[in-house]
């Protein structure tokens, strides 16, 4: 069985992060969202896995590297334009071979426990397995409708009248029968070779046998920054906490907190969960639960709760407490005294900023 990771895309909904950074590396609790899949998949038994790159594939080759960190042989499909998940399946046929393959977004985070599920499918006779997940909000994603004994009746996606609220979880099980389905579809309105059109197309073959299975647990599709924010709050709680860095006596560190290696916590208080990064300054401050403070940042006599700040970013001396924010690199935000008492800032493209 071999893991095929999604990892092209434009990511325009995160911008202006994704300018910058290729959306799949955004950290959720301090490591990257595409790392968090490739262990997800190492950890189903599988060593071999292609990733499917875009324009953001230096970036991505770079920061994934050959997999030997997690033990895995990794191989890069480079995709022209994202012209579909089903178009990302067509063009790693040489990757896949014949073998039996598990096809995850690399922009996905799911609650652990997928993988007895991906090692079931790994010696079953099925051609194809989906995940499925309960969603309040059926019509912005692919959608299936089972029939009385739990079998797949039909997937649309997006539709306008959902006809249940079973959304398609970005994982996906193949065997080598999907050529034939992609082969068979043609482009949506959106232009787009879509997965679910292929699923359709193999459910709707009588000698083709897809199952469905519902995932119970949370799921979130990290496509906007509130999603950011909240699949950082889930994978927070799972966390084992661990203090490697230093916290001063004057400083108060709830027992949900993680402080990484060189990070220093003084006169600060830090409720959990929480993860403060590799060579972080707390000083003066207060920092409150689902915050994520990636590597290398400073925060002085501020306040921050429910953030996820990226490496080398500043924030100094902030009156206002920080809440639902998201701080790219390199960012900083200061307030001192000198006059006039106005507000200035650099914004990048596409920024958005609220004032209280
Ligand atoms: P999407 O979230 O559908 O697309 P996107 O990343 O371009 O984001 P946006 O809509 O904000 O512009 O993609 C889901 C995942 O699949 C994501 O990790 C990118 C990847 N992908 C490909 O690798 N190739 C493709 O052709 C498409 C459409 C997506």
């Amino acid at each position: 069985m071999k893991g095929l990771i999604l990892s092209g895309g434009k990511g325009t909904r995160l911008y202006p992060l994704t300018y910058t950074r290729a959306k799949q590396l955004i950290p959720v609790a301090n490591k990257p969202v595409l790392f968090r899949v490739i262990e997800m998949i190492r950890d189903a038994g599988i060593d071999e896995i292609g990733i499917v790159i875009g324009d953001t594939g230096p970036e991505i080759r770079e920061a994934v590297g050959n997999g030997d960190r997690w033990g895995v042989k990794i191989s890069y499909i480079p995709q022209d334009a994202p012209l579909g998940l089903a178009h990302a399946v067509k063009i790693s046929r040489d990757f896949l071979g014949d073998d039996r393959f598990v096809m995850f977004l690399g922009d996905n985070v799911i609650e652990g426990g997928i993988s007895p599920l991906i090692e079931q499918f790994a010696t079953s006779e099925w051609n194809g397995q989906i995940v499925l997940k309960e969603v309040p909000d059926p019509q912005h994603f692919g959608v299936a409708e089972l029939d009385g004994d739990g079998r797949i009746k039909q997937l649309i996606e997006k539709p306008e009248d959902p006809p249940s609220n079973l959304a398609l979880v970005g994982i996906y099980m193949f065997d080598s029968n999907v050529f034939e389905a992609v082969d068979a579809i043609k482009p949506s309105w959106r232009g787009e070779l879509e997965i679910t059109d292929a699923i359709q197309w193999l459910v709707a073959h009588d000698e083709y046998r897809v199952y469905p299975y519902v995932h119970k647990g949370w799921w979130i599709d990290t496509g906007k920054p509130t999603d950011m924010l909240d699949a950082n709050a889930f994978v927070l709680e799972e966390l084992t906490p661990r203090i490697e860095g230093t916290v001063d006596a004057e400083s108060l560190v709830d027992h949900r907190v993680t402080v990484e290696a060189g990070a220093e916590i003084v006169n600060s208080i830090v409720r959990g969960p929480s993860i403060i990064g590799k060579h972080t300054r707390i000083v003066n401050s207060f920092v409150g639960p689902f915050t994520s403070i990636y590597h290398d940042v400073t925060v002085h006599d501020s306040e921050l709760e429910r953030c996820i700040v990226l490496e080398h970013s500043q924030i100094v001396n902030v009156s206002s407490r920080l809440q639902d924010c998201i701080i790219g690199r390199y960012a900083s935000i200061e307030q001192n005294g000198r006059k006039p008492k106005a507000l200035r800032m650099n914004l990048g493209d596409y920024s958005k900023l609220w004032l209280p």
